[in-house]
């Protein structure tokens, strides 16, 4: 459902970025322009050889086209590096303007697309793309427009000559065309099981630890390589079919190279030619029919770039940038449910459906409600992480959508259920990677989280690094300094998804006081919980249950009602 780029975003980014450096491709194709002139040099001396030297008998003649020929290579090399650099720079060039933007798709289609989308395959395309623009590959599409140049060279050397050398690449042309049909299929199949194949990968490296307690390894082990064997399978048609086709032009150009020299021969004898034409018009063929013989031997990564580059325009399409908004100042007064719907990203099956509720600032709720009744997404809702199917989130008014990210971050706290800490350091974790964050801001947060303490006394302190998830932290330590990160910068809504899971007694009262603390400075809070205790701090109570509001008020009211109708109501 890829939907109209909005205005200023450019309609194929790809494209977009290839045109910046147009200065560096103009001048690629110019030098191949003149390498193609170049080429000629050995024909010419050829032929001069020949017609000149060998009737003339001169030596000087003879040292005088050699060193000609000899500067004419010379040059030729250089160009040739020249050209190749040029080429390596295009590609990086490229890689460069789209890698923040590929960088973004990564983070955005899991919670747009949905989990089971496979995050990295923009940076597997960009890879294809740089990969084929930085490889000779696009030589060819610089030296193709010589190849009617040279075959109209042959029809000037004899009309016989220039018909051979014209049938000859109409021939290679058409196993370019079949190289394409054979090595599409198998490219689609390999890109596809590349993409799972790197998701068994990445969820492994994630659960190390479960499939060394439970000796999975083995058993995981068969489904990647089941996966592999698919796409070496896929992969393997497509190069056998460039290497089958490959063989057969190159085996064909060997034959049309010794024909035209036989024709030439012929034409020699019938006097309808000289000897230098005939070597001259194998020359010509052989550069005429040159570009289309590469064609075939780059066209599989071709293919993989060509793949790569639409789906990635059309991913890029699909989820474009956020557009420009203005400047909202940030909320401060009021968190709204309207009707609310909602799925995971990628499913159109409601988890919610119909949510109505509203906090004022310096309110707190407590959602509380059975296991998978929604509470989780509830939250994922309010935090504008998931945009609902229907109805709307609204702060102060307005929808999520009318606040930049950067912006978003301000108001924002959000704790998942599921911690979600990155590689770095405690202080990095708490102030969200923000540049030139305040130390002083970072210390408050930790205060407020009743962290300060236990961060204090780590290795390093603030600075210790944390591993990737926080691994190196206790369960209670990953959880502590993930509500720090929620409460630093003061946001005006702060959600936390079960901020007590792993915590003791102490680790309890200092998230009470944290949501008391929220409420105090006029913001608004959200604690999803089990135990009564979690939620003694807040003013509402909510009861979610199959994804529908069972229950909505003040707190005491609701959990009377609650433990009455349903005794131990919400998980045991
Ligand atoms: N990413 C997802 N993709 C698809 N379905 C999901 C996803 N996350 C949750 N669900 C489904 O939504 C329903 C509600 O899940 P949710 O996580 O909101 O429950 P919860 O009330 O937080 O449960 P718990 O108390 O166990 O945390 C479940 O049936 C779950 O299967
Ligand atoms: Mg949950």
């Amino acid at each position: 459902m890829p939907t109209p780029p909005p205005p200023g975003m450019p309609d194929d980014p790809v494209a977009a970025a290839l045109a910046e450096c147009r200065f560096a491709l103009v001048a690629a194709a110019l030098f191949s322009g003149l390498l193609s002139i170049l080429a000629l040099a050995g024909a010419i001396y050829m032929l001069q050889v020949y017609d000149r030297v060998l009737t003339s008998r001169s030596v000087p003649t003879l040292v005088g086209l050699t060193l000609a020929l000899a500067g004419a290579l010379l040059i030729q090399g250089v160009l040739d590096i020249v050209r190749q650099r040029l080429l390596a720079r295009i590609g990086a060039m490229v890689d460069r303007r789209l890698a923040v933007q590929v960088y973004a798709l990564s983070v955005t289609i899991p919670v747009r697309v949905g989990a089971r989308a496979d995050a990295m395959q923009p940076s597997r395309d960009l890879d294809a793309v740089r990969g084929f623009v930085s490889s000779l590959g696009p030589t060819v599409f610089f030296d193709l427009p010589w190849t009617p140049v040279f075959i109209v060279l042959c029809f000037a050397l004899h009309p016989w000559i220039g018909v051979a050398v014209l049938a000859g690449c109409l021939h290679l042309f058409a196993i370019t065309l079949m190289t394409e049909r054979a090595t599409r299929g198998p490219m689609a199949i390999a890109a596809r099981e590349a993409a799972t194949r790197a998701v068994i990968a990445e969820a492994s490296r994630r659960n190390a630890e479960t499939i060394a307690a439970m000796g999975m390894r083995q058993a995981l082990a068969e489904r990647y390589g089941e996966v592999s064997s698919r796409l070496l399978r896929a992969s393997d048609a497509a190069t056998d079919a460039v290497s089958a086709y490959g063989t057969v032009s190159r085996i064909l150009r060997l034959a049309l190279q010794s024909g035209i020299l036989g024709l030439g021969a012929l034409l020699v004898l019938m006097e309808q030619a000289t000897p230098g034409v005939m070597i001259a018009a194998s020359i010509l063929m052989g550069r005429a029919l040159a570009p289309i013989e590469q064609a075939v031997a780059h066209w599989k990564s071709f293919v993989a770039a060509r793949l790569g580059w639409r789906r990635l325009r059309d991913t890029i399409r699909a989820l474009p940038d956020q557009p420009e908004v203005l400047a909202l100042p940030l909320p401060r007064r009021t968190l709204t449910l309207d009707q609310v719907v909602c799925a995971a990203p990628g499913s159109r099956e409601p988890i919610l459906n119909g949510i109505s509720l509203s906090l004022l600032a310096g309110q707190a709720l407590g959602v509380i409600g059975p296991s998978a009744s929604g509470k989780s997404t509830l939250a994922r809702v309010m935090a504008g992480v998931w945009v609902p199917l229907r109805g709307s989130v609204r702060l102060d008014g307005a929808a999520f959508g009318q606040w930049s990210d950067e912006a978003r971050g301000r108001f924002v706290g959000y704790l998942p259920q599921d911690i979600g800490l990155f590689d770095g350091t405690v202080a990095e974790n708490i102030a969200r990677f923000r540049p030139g964050a305040q130390a002083g801001d970072v210390v408050a947060a930790a205060e407020a989280s009743g962290a300060d303490a236990m961060i204090r006394s780590l290795p390093a302190g603030y600075d210790t690094r944390i591993g990737e998830g926080g691994v190196t932290l206790s369960g209670g330590q990953r959880q502590r300094v993930a509500l720090a990160r929620a409460l630093y910068g003061q946001p005006f809504l702060v959600i936390l998804d079960e901020p007590n899971a792993n915590l003791d007694m102490e680790g309890e009262a200092a998230v009470t006081q944290a949501i008391r603390h929220v409420r105090e400075r006029g913001g608004v809070a959200v604690v999803v919980a089990h135990r009564p205790s979690a939620i003694a701090a807040v003013d509402m109570v909510a009861v979610v249950r199959e994804g529908h509001l069972q229950a909505l008020g003040p707190r005491d009211e609701v959990l009377k009602r609650v433990t009455v109708t349903h005794r131990g109501g919400g998980r045991p």
